[in-house]
């Protein structure tokens, strides 16, 4: 299913077509959206009486939009593998593996991929695309993992920890479960985000926001924490990482030119998401 077959109705009323970009400020910088056309309510708003972050509900209509749409499999995905660089040996840990494209990506280039989720639906579709003998279980970010220390040499973890409100417990478990000399590499929405979408919002507060879409007719709500850039580089300090790599990328070189929205007039960089190589040792 194309990206575009996906009306995305903002709380605000806008009618929005999948990959259209959405700041009102700043429209030649951002592309706002976890997945193409979405669009912020103000700080603050909740998403009405559907309940957030219900993957579940949705598992199948993200899984199908995130496999070809702009932001997730030309420009996230892209970038994510990319960091990992040469990945043939490893063992790796994909925390937050939704449907499991990125481990299977992975698992392509030759590592040994371990995923994890908390959403039962999206597991058993990555079941389905990693196999049944694929390591994969439904656990939470925000507990204990089921993994022994220094299991892995790197952890994936794409769009996932601003999910969370606390990153004090899952970095400290996610370094836990790394080799010494192992890597967490990681990708969050862009912190400018918020702020260009709020323009009357508290960049420097940690604050919960919503985005609301409807996937195929089906409404869903989003619910994510911003903390400005400062609050992140901190709390991956102190749970013992060093930071070995910012990164603002552009879209892959393959990306076909019609999922690029006009108003970038060509250029292939955007605000979306910033990526993170952090270092355990
Ligand atoms: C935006 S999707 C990204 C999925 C996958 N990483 C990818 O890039 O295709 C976010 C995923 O994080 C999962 N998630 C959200 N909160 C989580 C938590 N506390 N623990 C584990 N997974 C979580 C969701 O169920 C969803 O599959």
């Amino acid at each position: 299913m194309p990206p575009a077959e996906n009306e995305i109705v903002s709380r605000r009323g806008f009618p929005l077509r999948a990959g259209a970009a959405l700041s009102h400020h700043d429209g030649d910088l951002a592309l706002i959206a976890s997945r193409p056309g979405s669009v912020a309510p103000r700080a603050g708003e909740g998403g009405g009486k559907v309940q957030a972050n219900d993957y579940d509900s949705f598992a199948e209509a993200y899984s199908a939009d995130n496999e070809t749409n702009l932001v997730n499999g030309h420009y996230e995905r892209p970038a994510m593998l990319a960091l990992a660089g040469d990945v043939h040996g490893r063992q790796i840990l994909d925390a937050g593996c939704g449907s499991g494209p990125l481990a299977m990506a992975l698992r392509t280039r030759g590592a040994t991929v371990t995923g994890f989720d908390s959403s039962a639906a999206m597991v058993e579709l990555a079941r389905q695309r990693l196999g049944e003998e694929a390591e994969l279980h439904v656990a939470d970010l925000g507990q204990p993992l089921p993994f022994a220390d220094g299991a892995f040499d790197d952890v994936v973890a794409s769009l996932v920890l601003h999910y969370l409100q606390d990153w004090t417990g899952p970095l400290v478990e996610l370094r836990r479960v790394l080799r010494p000399d192992g890597r967490l590499i990681l990708s969050v929405h862009h912190p400018l985000i918020f702020k260009l979408m709020n323009p009357e919002a508290d960049y420097f507060a940690l604050t919960e926001w919503s985005d609301a879409y409807t996937f195929s007719g089906q409404p869903a709500v989003l619910s994510y924490w911003h903390r400005p850039l400062h609050a992140m580089t901190d709390a991956f300090t102190a749970a013992g990482f060093r930071v070995a790599v910012v990164s603002e990328p552009p879209v892959s070189a393959e990306t076909p030119r019609e999922l690029l929205p006009p108003h970038l007039k060509g250029r292939r960089s955007f605000v979306s998401f910033i990526f993170f190589v952090l270092d355990a040792n």
